[in-house]
């Protein structure tokens, strides 16, 4: 998810309960083969304790789509980056789903859906990009406007190693609960055209065990969660310990968050507001929360978060 799971939140969650496959953020290919392509290395950042992590890449021009594909799958942006020796990226995938408004004026995203001869260069010049190194992706939603089943049969025909499909329309954005049954049915689309393709499921799964009971309903091979680690972090474990955690043990995890995030983008890559969106997942579900969050939303300096942590730490 954009601006939330980076490197830091990725360890985070790992360190409660570990997914089985991680994807990073969106990340521009139009940008990363601009002179602005530092700025977004910190989207691509991992180590070695996020893996298997599928890099997520989005944009316009297929030929950025074919270097990006390239330098992933050779090592050069791992190179370039500094990331620890021998790490590498899992696979590629490519987002066709976010309804986001600019990213759909330009014809980005969810945007590729109605414009199929570009989506066909996209995937065609990513797979040679790829050249085979690693396996292609994609994200999706059901339709544009309506449920589009022949959007799920154009994306079978590209021999996808793995689809991911988000159970709403772009027009339904997050407006209505995710269409389980439609997924269900791309389930068997890929059944007849593309037995090879993994099939994804994805929409307001709350915990595993929900996921594991819809992946059995549709027969699906893998669950996608997104929001659901707002409400507990340990939303990938088998049995999930955060109702019971205490304050002390909540807030000592929101601290372990900060160091991590202080410690890792020493350059100020992000700016510290950006643990705002987080403390609310620690800071609650106890007497007083509302007030501790309140000041750490006011605080301007990871100093001025720790010493506040500390005091109430125990
Ligand atoms: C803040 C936020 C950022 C998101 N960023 C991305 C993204 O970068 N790439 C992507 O494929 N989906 C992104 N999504 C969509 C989620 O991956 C997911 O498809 C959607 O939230 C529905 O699943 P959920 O109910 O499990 O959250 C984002 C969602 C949210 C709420």
């Amino acid at each position: 998810m954009d601006d939330v799971t980076d490197t830091v939140f990725r360890q985070i969650v790992t360190s409660c309960a570990a997914p089985d496959l991680y994807f990073t953020e969106f990340i521009n290919a139009d940008g990363l083969q601009s002179p602005g392509r530092p700025k977004l290395f910190k989207k691509l950042r991992f180590t070695t304790a996020e893996q298997p992590l599928i890099a997520q890449i989005w944009g316009k021009e297929p030929d950025n789509f074919f270097k990006t594909a390239q330098q992933l799958a050779d090592g050069t942006l791992a190179r370039e980056m500094k990331l620890p020796d021998g790490i590498k990226f899992a696979g590629v995938d490519l987002n066709m789903g976010c309804p986001q408004k600019n990213e759909v004026k330009n014809g980005t995203c969810a945007a590729l859906m109605n414009d199929r001869p570009l989506a066909e260069q996209i995937i065609k010049a990513t797979q040679e990009g790829l050249a085979g190194r690693l396996p292609l992706s994609i994200k999706t939603r059901l339709g544009f406007s309506q449920v589009d089943y022949t959007w799920i049969e154009f994306l079978l025909a590209k021999k996808l190693s793995m689809l991911s499909v988000h159970g709403r329309t772009k027009a339904q954005k997050s407006r209505v609960p995710a269409d389980w049954d439609a997924i269900g049915k791309v389930r068997e689309l890929r059944d007849q055209m593309s037995p090879e393709t993994l099939i994804i499921g994805n929409g307001d799964v709350i915990d595993r065990q929900d996921g594991l009971r819809l992946a059995d309903k549709y027969k699906l091979d893998g669950i996608m969660i997104g929001r659901g680690v707002f409400h507990d972090p340990f939303v990938f474990a088998e049995q999930t310990p955060w109702p019971q955690f205490s304050a002390e043990q909540r807030i000592s995890l929101y601290k372990k968050h900060v160091e991590l995030f202080a410690n890792t983008w020493k350059n100020r890559e992000r700016p510290v507001q950006t643990l705002n969106k987080f403390c609310k997942i620690y800071i609650n579900g106890f007497d007083g929360a509302k007030e501790l969050r309140e000041r750490f939303m006011d605080a301007t300096s990871i100093d001025e978060l720790i010493t506040i942590l500390e005091a109430n730490e125990k």
